[in-house]
């Protein structure tokens, strides 16, 4: 009966698809039927596409193409005819990734592959291809320049549209050039250039907007309660990143690249594949936190081997200095040549962290509680002449201060079967990291580094570019292959967000590219929000598991209280997916709460399978996983407001059983008055249990369930 149901679906879907005979438009399905997406070319010769979810318009229609810089002909978006006959394909298959939320994917689309070409005024016939792909969980195109006329292109312009269908919910922050640590809003799609207007930016070191209705990607956005869509861009590789603007009259986004310095776009050579730009659509939000559409449409990794990209679980000696304990620099010199300045003889004063004892306190605590590595912030010259200088030479990656004994340090870290994790703060200045690079990530191989936290804090350098742009979109990636080839890991803050290149990169553990911990005392609802926006392009270096949450309690001066129950850093384990994972806090603190602190101990970082129970963005996340190494099933949630939830089991398999231990929000709990009670309660159960769980205002809950 099935399998006859199934051919009448197939029979239904065909007969809705196809192009028309005069093959002005084109219509094509998902692989389930419910979304179907329909290209055309209008009257002006103007290419265009419209999406329809379950029958419903999800995508009014939406104009494409670009302007290039030929004074002659700059238009690349209309006057175009079809240069063959469009092509339909299907596609399923399964692929393998190398760490992640599910130990397989499954990759099912239709495509329309549709060939343009129009006659130009500046000479050769101009070519423009676009790649449709239609999914069960959303759509996605891209642009292909083929060979033509010249060897290159100067994009001034894209006009990708996103005609939304009403005036949607959206969860977004103000598009700019250089950074994403915002806290998110959340309005009507009307509502968007008031409140950009009126936006605190927070005071970042480097952030630059360029429109009211700018806002940036991954977007999350609401109709009904089922509709569920997000836009975002995969495989950003060589080209700026994508930012949205939205015309209020319209209620239509479109495509806003960020620019080089000489105000154009991007230069491609040709042929060229731009990023794809994406539309997740689902009925329930859970699907668009399932969905695998960015990584599926990334390219399969390059990597012959990959047995030495491993997920990791470290601590740092990092929270001290972000809380004000202590600091990244060795004296209180300024304004010196990193290459003249003699530290043995400068004063120290006193409160350098990433000294030798200190360190090696960390590498006992660490390797002691079964953490894989222990990043090490300041350990090498230059932090002294950094912060907002705007200098372009001001670390080398290779000279450690006078405290920090490179080689004891790490031989002392590995004989306890632990590494260290380097970091590299680049100051903003790719062309000083470019040039250092090698001998930075030789360096890390003589002392067995196998992963480095790098960061772009400040204004890129030289001055003119942005973090998004194309030129640095460039630097990213080639840090990321030039750390391949030492079988180094790459974790990098302040760089562009993610779009899913770890499928191809997998070395690309980690990203910041959002307001992460480090900021303390973000609102209880970010985490409830960021699985639906910056993780859809990839794991996120959210720094997790903070403790102590008066930070005024032990570094005198900072006045910040952690918004978030101790229950709630534990379930951040589950909710936010990362092969990288960071237990944050000090280790004083951990050993003030050692029972709390075994969820950490105990919690996988790499999973076979993933089940989202329950979400709304901004409100809640419930998620289940199963362990990649063994049959234990763990599961978190977060929530921004006080949450009652009837936890159903029946994820487990039948007939078998589970201890499980709770780590849940004490009744009096409260992220703002009474963050740190919690309690912690075992039983047996199956997979017929239904575990009542309270989730307090910025709470959460953790459940390990080992199997018996
Ligand atoms: C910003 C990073 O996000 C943070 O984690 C790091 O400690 C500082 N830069 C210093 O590099
Ligand atoms: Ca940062």
């Amino acid at each position: 009966m099935k399998s006859f149901l199934a051919a009448l679906a197939a029979i239904a879907l065909l007969a809705t698809q196809g192009c028309a005979p005069t093959g002005s438009d084109c219509s094509v399905a998902s692989p389930d039927g419910r979304i179907h997406l329909t290209f055309a070319l209008n009257s002006e010769g103007c290419p265009s596409y419209a999406v329809t979810f379950d029958g419903d318009t999800v995508v009014r229609p939406s104009l494409m193409g670009f302007e290039v810089a030929d004074p002659a002909d700059p238009d690349f978006h209309s006057g175009f005819s079809f240069a063959a006959r469009p092509a339909m394909e299907s596609v399923d298959s399964v692929w393998v990734p190398v760490w992640g939320e599910n130990d397989t994917i499954v990759n099912r689309y239709t495509a329309l592959n549709v060939r343009l070409t129009k006659k130009s005024s500046s000479g050769a016939d101009r070519l423009l291809n676009i790649a449709f792909r239609v999914y069960d969980d959303g759509i996605a195109f891209r642009y292909i320049f083929p060979a033509q006329g010249s060897d290159s292109l100067v994009i001034t312009d894209e006009y990708s549209q996103f005609a939304m269908p009403s005036d949607l919910t959206a969860w977004w922050i103000p598009g700019d050039y250089d950074t994403q640590e915002y806290e998110y809003n959340r309005s009507r799609l009307s509502e968007i250039r008031s409140i950009n207007e009126g936006t605190d930016k927070l005071g970042n070191v480097s952030q630059t907007g360029f429109s009211p209705t700018g806002v940036q990607t991954s977007l999350m956005l609401k109709g009904s309660d089922s509709l569920y869509m997000n836009i975002h861009e995969a495989a950003l590789v060589d080209f700026p990143a994508m930012h949205l603007d939205l015309d209020p009259s319209t209620l239509t986004f479109r495509s806003w690249l960020t620019p080089l310095p000489d105000g154009t776009k991007a230069v491609v050579g040709l042929p060229f594949r731009t990023p794809w730009r994406v539309v997740m659509i689902g009925d329930e939000a859970t699907d668009i936190l399932a969905s695998d559409i960015i990584y599926n449409l990334n390219d399969p990794t390059p990597y012959d081997d990959t047995s030495w990209i491993t997920p990791v679980k470290y601590m740092g000696v990092w929270w001290e200095m972000i809380t004000g304990k202590s600091a990244w620099s060795y004296t209180d010199a300024e304004n010196f040549d990193l290459a003249t300045f003699d530290y043995s003889k400068a004063r120290p004063h006193g409160r350098h962290a990433a000294n030798t004892a200190n360190v090696k306190r960390y590498i006992d605590f660490a390797a002691a509680n079964g953490f894989d590595q222990l990043l090490v912030e300041g350990w090498n010259t230059g932090w002294e002449d950094w912060f907002g200088k705007e200098k372009e030479f001001v670390f080398d990656f290779v000279t450690p201060y006078p405290d920090f004994d490179l080689k004891e340090l790490n031989d002392y870290a590995h004989s306890k079967g632990i590494r260290l994790m380097m970091h590299h703060e680049t100051s903003g200045s790719i062309p000083n990291y470019e040039q250092w690079m090698d001998s930075a990530y030789s360096l890390m191989d003589t002392y067995g580094y196998n992963a480095v936290k790098s960061g772009y804090v400040g204004n890129i350098l030289p001055k003119g570019e942005n973090h998004y742009n194309q030129n640095s979109v460039r630097h990213y990636l080639n840090a990321i292959r030039r750390a391949a080839d030492h079988k180094i890991m790459v974790n990098a803050h302040e760089a562009v967000r993610p779009t899913g290149l770890a499928r191809t990169y997998p070395n690309l553990v980690g990203n910041e590219s959002a307001l992460g911990t480090e900021y303390q005392n973000m609102s209880t609802a970010h985490e409830t929000i960021l699985p639906f926006t910056r993780l859809k392009g990839g794991p996120m270096d959210f720094t997790p598991g903070i403790f102590r949450t008066d930070l005024g309690s032990f570094a005198p001066g900072n006045k910040e209280h952690k918004r978030a129950t101790t229950a709630n850093q534990l379930g951040v384990y589950l909710t936010m997916y990362s092969p990288l994972q960071m237990a944050a806090d000090l280790p004083e603190h951990y050993m003030e709460k050692p029972d709390a602190f075994q969820f950490i101990k105990d919690v996988p970082v790499d999973w076979s399978e993933s089940r989202y129970l329950a979400a709304e963005p901004g409100e809640y996340i419930i998620v289940a996983r199963r362990d990649k190494k063994s049959p234990d099933w763990y599961v978190g949630g977060v929530a921004n407001e006080p949450l009652d939830y009837q936890l159903s089991l029946s994820f487990l398999p039948a007939g078998a059983s589970y201890e499980a231990t709770i780590y849940a929000d004490a009744p009096e709990a409260d992220a703002l008055t009474n963050p740190e009670a919690y309690v912690i309660t075992t039983s047996t159960v199956d997979s017929s249990t239904v575990i009542p769980v309270h989730m307090a205002r910025g709470g959460g809950f953790a459940i390990s369930l080992k199997k018996q």
